[in-house]
């Protein structure tokens, strides 16, 4: 089992998934969620999410073919080791990571 994967799945593991997240936040909190994936999140992925000068695109096209909604919130939450992908754990809740996973399933444009 490769390292990553494996690491996946323990991060993966440790958060309580909620499915209707969105309910739980805040107008206002979303509202700062959404600036944060635009200007953070974008600055690397790209503001529309198409990816940057490396890191991978975040569209929901992209992300159909990408590892299942959980590991993708155990990216954010806990970075990916040894890449430019820094954990959001300081700043995001898992509800929070898990609001923008489903944001960029959605398919996030810049107003
Ligand atoms: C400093 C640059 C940088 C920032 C800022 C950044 N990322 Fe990333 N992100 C990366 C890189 C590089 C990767 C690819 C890591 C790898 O190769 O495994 C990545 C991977 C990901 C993945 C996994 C995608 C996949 O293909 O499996 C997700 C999801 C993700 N980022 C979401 C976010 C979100 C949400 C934010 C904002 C909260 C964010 N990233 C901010 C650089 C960044």
């Amino acid at each position: 089992m490769k390292a990553t994967y494996f690491f996946g799945i323990i991060m993966a593991s440790l958060l309580p998934i909620s499915l209707s997240v969105a309910a739980s936040l805040t107008d206002e909190r979303q509202a700062t969620l959404e600036h944060l994936l635009i200007q953070d999140c974008g600055s690397c992925h790209g503001l529309r999410m198409t990816g940057g000068l490396g890191p991978p695109a975040l569209t929901p096209q992209i992300l159909a073919d990408k590892p299942p909604r959980e590991s993708l919130i155990a990216s954010v939450m806990f970075g990916r080791p040894g890449t430019a992908m820094p954990p959001w754990n300081a700043l995001l809740n898992e509800q929070e990571a898990t609001w923008m996973i489903d944001r960029l399933l959605q398919g996030v444009t810049p107003p």
